[in-house]
């Protein structure tokens, strides 16, 4: 068990290289117990290379990390693979075996207790028990990511670790796997997910780093939305206005604004609450029809974006 208060897992300057090459560096964060922690990131990133370091796949080439609480040193290897799971990029299943002679084969590598009921757990909790009979080469690709997930949790691990569980799914089978994660987390089972899915990322996490062989940043998606991008209110009129430069120049919370391609303006304010009253009766005294008055919206895509593209200008000479 994880000791009351200490973080599941911890990094802290983690690198890995492969001889010259540098898979990721100087990566530093703390994932509470229970927390569903997102890691994105181009391909190539060193996301995978994070998840088999701290899986104790691979040895760090520098820092240090503690998993499900124990410190990462070859001596703790034994007792950290008993804590974790790892369900890699992909499944690694064997074709002719039934899915429930595949977990068996798992549950006598893991050393678990008492398989039977391990096996009858891990599949009633991705929905499969129905399906424990059926060849694993039988089954869709989202079945067999089903599979995947009930072989990662015969052990019952304390930190969950998913390298892109939904990639290759269609968008149901990718909610159901969603929703099992999610059930986990909430379980208190902390996990610690890889994805290129943002829209994924921003319903699952609780907070989510984006790395790009370093850390850019780490935080909730809405907190990761208010660093990097200003507030902004989208205003809609029935007609564009006849001198928006008096509507709007002045205003109180008021920063900047533009007309958009579509009609709409967008303001920059530094104070929501002040800036939407006083927006709202300077277009009624400038006789506008108002439509809609809102919230601009920031997507985690657009965080990701915003960081990843800064990244490309970087690297361009
Ligand atoms: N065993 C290895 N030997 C040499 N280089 C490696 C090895 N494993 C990974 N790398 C390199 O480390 C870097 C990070 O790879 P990694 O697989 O961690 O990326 P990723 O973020 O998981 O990418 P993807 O989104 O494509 O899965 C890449 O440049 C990769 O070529
Ligand atoms: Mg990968």
């Amino acid at each position: 068990m994880i000791s009351s208060g200490a973080p599941a897992l911890s990094a802290e300057g983690l690198g890995k290289r492969f001889g010259d090459r540098v898979a990721f560096e100087d990566v530093s964060f703390e994932v509470a117990v229970g927390e569903v922690f997102g890691f994105l990131g181009p391909n190539g990133a060193g996301k995978t290379t994070t998840v088999r370091t701290l899986g104790t796949l691979i040895h760090a080439s520098a820092g240090s990390a503690a998993v499900a609480g124990v410190p990462l040193t070859s001596n703790n290897e034994a007792a950290i693979r008993r804590r974790i799971a790892i369900m890699p990029e992909s499944p690694g299943l064997y074709p002719r075996l039934s899915v429930a002679e595949n977990l068996q084969c798992f549950a006598d590598l893991y050393e678990v207790a008492d398989p039977p009921a391990r096996i009858e757990h891990a599949l009633a909790a991705v929905n499969l028990s129905d399906r424990a009979t059926d060849p694993c080469g039988s089954l869709s690709k989202g079945l067999r990511q089903r599979v995947a997930l009930a072989r990662a949790l015969l052990s019952d691990p304390e930190v969950l670790f998913l390298d892109e569980p939904t990639a290759g799914l269609d968008p149901v089978a990718a909610r159901e796997v969603n929703e099992l994660i999610s059930g986990l987390g909430h379980g208190g089972v902390t996990i610690f997910l890889t994805t290129h899915r943002l829209e994924e990322a921003e319903r699952l996490c609780d907070r989510v780093a984006i790395l790009n062989r370093t850390i850019r940043t780490v935080g909730r998606p809405s907190e990761l939305r208010d660093r990097l991008f200003a507030r902004a209110l989208t205003v809609r009129t029935a007609s564009p206005l006849s001198n928006p430069d008096d509507t709007f120049d002045g205003l109180p919370a008021v920063i900047r604004w533009r007309q958009e391609a579509d009609g709409s303006y967008l303001l920059n304010v530094s104070d929501t609450t002040i800036a939407a009253p006083a927006i709202t009766r300077a277009l009624v005294g400038a006789g506008a029809d108002l439509l809609s008055l809102g919230e601009a919206y920031h997507s985690l895509e657009d965080v990701y974006f915003a960081l990843i593209d800064e990244d490309v200008e970087v690297r361009q000479p």
